[in-house]
């Protein structure tokens, strides 16, 4: 069953959004060569604490860290980790998940550790931040859940991207992840059509390779690229409104 929120609900999400976005925005500066995944996530988590807010990811289904760092290859749910050093020319994506009020805003963004990588490193992420765009401007009463991926997967796959089918965006509320699942490629069925006070994440993952990822054994959680080529992702929740979406993770 997809939710639909009501005034008092849609309210609240705007608050929890408006905070991830803060959060993002935040962390921007330290995102920096030499800090560590777990000084990111320590900065997170203290920030989310002041404010008086708490981590959806912390505990959430054993998941150890406040936020996801991902990097490189690794496509989302990275572990934050001392070990984990950025350098320059790294991509990496910070997934934050605030908890606000009892409602979740969920949003990430690919940096570019340094502001400079090599062009397809560049293209990767310019094209995934456009491809989350595109599968957002579906966003309206009448379209179908699958417009979202049947648009992006038309944008990404001439120019040779793998798109990741693994994992999807997610409606978002109360819980962290309920229904309906979003996917990002081209579905070969009709998904549920789109309805006012739904609200949904499109956060397309993309890959310089093979769309296929492989899971972590051992932390149960990192997801890689299979054949180790880089992977960018960007993600907002959104409400849809009367007439199209209002974006709840920006600033
Ligand atoms: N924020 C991620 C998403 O966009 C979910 C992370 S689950 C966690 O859906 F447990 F890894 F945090
Ligand atoms: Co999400
Ligand atoms: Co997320």
């Amino acid at each position: 069953m997809i939710y639909i929120k009501n005034k008092s609900e849609i309210e609240k999400m705007r608050k929890a959004g408006k905070f991830a976005a803060e959060l993002l925005v935040y962390l921007e500066p330290f995102v920096k060569s030499g800090v560590s995944t777990l000084e990111l996530n320590d900065i997170a988590e203290a920030y989310t604490k002041k404010n008086g807010h708490r981590s959806a990811p912390l505990g959430y289904k054993g998941f150890p860290k406040s936020i996801c760092t991902s990097i490189n290859q690794v496509v989302c749910h990275g572990i934050p980790k001392k070990e984990d050093v950025l350098a320059d020319g790294d991509i990496v994506n910070l997934d934050v998940s605030p908890i606000v009020d009892g409602y979740i805003g969920d949003t990430s963004k690919t940096f570019i550790v340094g502001g400079k990588t090599t062009p397809e490193a560049e293209k990767l992420v310019f094209d995934t931040e456009k491809a989350m765009w595109i599968g957002i401007e579906q966003i309206k009463p009448g379209n179908r859940i699958d417009d979202i991926g049947n648009a992006i997967d038309d944008f990404l796959t001439p120019l040779g991207y793998g798109i990741v089918r693994d994992l999807m965006g997610h409606g978002v509320g109360r819980n962290f992840h309920e229904e309906p699942q979003v996917p990002h490629f081209r579905s070969p069925r009709k998904l549920a059509k789109i309805e006012p006070g739904m609200i949904f994440t499109v956060e397309p993952m993309v890959n310089l390779g093979t769309w296929e990822v492989n899971f972590d054994r051992s932390d149960k959680w990192t997801v890689r690229t299979k054949d180790g080529k880089l992977s960018a992702q960007f993600e907002h929740t959104i409400l849809v409104t009367d007439k199209g979406y209002e974006i709840l993770t920006k600033v």
